[in-house]
């Protein structure tokens, strides 16, 4: 659950900090990158050499000074998973109540959109103080999970409510809260992407300019939604995100018996690739000179269908295809859905500027084999890919 999450952790200057250490140990032990950022109090209290060596990151305090790291760490709140301040003393709870960004922690946690956690500690007055309670009340309404502090030994010799939670009750916080937004959770995701390569000799093969963003982006928004996700990949021209299971394949054969590798694995298979529907029946070993041969002449044969392959296989499975058609799209899409079999096609009419092939956007109508007909705006492919979950959910629900 926690492998592979960035995490900050916010320490701010209660007695409590040296739980802490051990909250940031547990966190990166549990595999999760753990980026530590502290109050410029809090570092009278521990030397922040302490929580880099346990973090394994270095730590930001002072906004100002290093100021590239400072900056890095800043950019950081765009990257986190979730953001947890433990210990939360009573002044850094009423800086997120109003806004107050003043140093690198409180800057970051206004600038955080992630899901914020805040572990408070203090004396039981101070906790009890009706400036605290309603400063707790504000960012509660806000959404701000807060891990209410336990009765017991308090640093002033006295024995009340205001000691910190416990590491495990805060960790599990941490997973709870990584899990909002996890409406795919538990689902097992197949996506092929990127173009595939049929060889005509040693050196020469056909293809198409598929990049495979969109069945990355694909692949990406549902891990990110919680999906286990494995990703066929044929010839792309961007990177895997690193979370996600990837096979690689070259031709439209090998890219079927991977697919079909996993076919009892998956619940939902998207075929965003570019799989070549012919292939030279006849690959040349070597090199073809030029000198060689006068007039070439190429004999192609059709390349397994892997969607209608994977119907006779998984009549069960929810399948999605993509239709890149030449002018208006829906016709030929209709007759691909039913042709293979499929649950719910994207179609997309790639001769329309700014969609289809190698861009970043894309214009694209849903159909389903319910009839559904649904044209999307043009839209960024992870806007894209964003719908395409939220239908195929809502498709899904209705089976
Ligand atoms: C040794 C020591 C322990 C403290 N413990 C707490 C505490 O547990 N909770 C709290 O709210 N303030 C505590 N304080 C007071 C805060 O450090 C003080 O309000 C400070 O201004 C908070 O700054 P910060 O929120 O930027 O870290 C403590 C101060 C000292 C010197």
């Amino acid at each position: 659950m926690l492998k592979g999450k960035t995490i900050i952790v916010g320490v701010s200057s209660s007695i409590a900090i040296f739980k802490a250490c051990e909250l940031v140990s547990q966190l990166r032990q549990k595999g999760a990158n753990v980026y530590v950022l502290m109050t410029p109090n809090a570092t009278k209290l521990i030397a922040p050499l302490t929580f880099q060596a346990l973090s394994g990151n270095s730590v930001v305090f002072d906004l100002f000074e290093p100021k590239e790291e400072a900056i890095q760490h800043v950019g950081l709140a765009d990257r986190a998973n979730v953001m947890v301040i433990a210990p939360a003393t009573a002044n850094i709870i009423a800086k997120l109540a109003n806004g107050i960004a003043d140093d690198a922690l409180s800057t970051t946690a206004l600038a955080c959109r992630a899901p914020l956690i805040i572990s408070p500690a203090m004396e039981t007055k101070m906790w009890e103080h009706p400036a605290t309670q309603k400063n707790i009340q504000i960012l509660r309404e806000r959404g701000t999970i807060i891990v209410e502090p336990e009765e017991g030994w308090l640093a002033s010799g006295k024995s009340g409510k205001g000691r910190m939670a416990s590491i495990d009750k805060i960790i599990a916080e941490i997973e709870r809260a990584l899990t909002l937004g996890q409406d795919l959770l538990e689902w097992k995701v197949l996506v092929t992407a990127g173009a595939t390569r049929e060889p005509i000799d040693a050196v020469r093969f056909i293809s198409n300019p598929s990049s495979g963003k969109m069945g990355v982006v694909i692949a990406q928004v549902a891990k990110e939604r919680g999906a286990n996700v494995i990703l066929v990949a044929g010839h792309m021209e961007v990177n895997p995100p690193e979370e996600i299971k990837v096979e690689k394949v070259k031709t439209a054969e090998e890219m079927l018996k991977v697919v079909l590798k996993y076919v009892d694995w998956f619940d939902v298979l998207v075929s965003a690739a570019a799989i070549a529907d012919f292939k030279p029946k006849k690959v040349s070993e070597g090199k073809i000179r030029r000198s060689e041969t006068k007039n070439l002449v190429l004999e192609l044969e059709p390349t397994p269908d892997l969607l209608a392959t994977v119907r006779q296989y998984r009549p069960d499975a929810f399948l999605v295809g993509f239709a890149a058609e030449l002018g208006e799209p829906i016709k030929g899409a209709q007759e691909k859905l039913k042709r293979k079999g499929l649950n719910l096609i994207v179609a997309n009419d790639v001769t329309q500027p700014n969609s289809g092939f190698g861009v970043d956007t894309n214009r694209c109508v849903f159909i389903s084999d319910k009839g559904l007909c649904e044209a999307l705006p043009l839209l960024t492919k992870r806007e894209v890919a964003e719908r395409m979950w939220d239908k195929i959910k809502e498709l899904r629900n209705k089976f």
